[in-house]
């Protein structure tokens, strides 16, 4: 059931820019470990924070609401100062957020 609503949620013919529901089986192999390692020293708690990253709707919440994605590749997040993502962990997150 679940992941019919994530098929058709990801028609191609609505809008030219695809809306799709990145996927949780997904996230949880290849995207949590990543966010777990570089994102949730900070983006645990709502405190004082707009992204909430420790479970998959949090971050899907940043994605739509936080421009998460853009954060990612332009390597604004992590926050100078903190370890870069290597390409490869950027790119995961990447393909992941357009549903590929
Ligand atoms: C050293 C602490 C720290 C780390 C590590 C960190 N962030 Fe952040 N992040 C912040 C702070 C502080 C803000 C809010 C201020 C800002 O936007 O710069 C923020 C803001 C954001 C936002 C909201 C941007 C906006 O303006 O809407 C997103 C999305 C985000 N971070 C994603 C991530 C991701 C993904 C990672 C891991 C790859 C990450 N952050 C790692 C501290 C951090």
């Amino acid at each position: 059931m679940f992941s019919l609503f994530i098929f058709s949620s990801c028609t191609w013919n609505e809008l030219p820019k695809v809306i799709c529901v990145p996927d949780e089986q997904v996230y949880l192999d290849l995207v949590q470990p990543i966010i777990e390692n570089n994102c949730i020293s900070c983006h645990s708690t709502p405190a004082n924070m707009p992204a909430v990253l420790g479970s998959y709707d949090g971050v899907i919440d940043a994605l739509r609401n936080y421009s998460l994605k853009e954060e990612v590749i332009n390597r604004t997040m992590p926050p100078y100062g903190s370890p870069p993502l290597s390409d490869s962990e950027i790119n995961i997150i990447q393909k992941w957020a357009d549903c590929e």
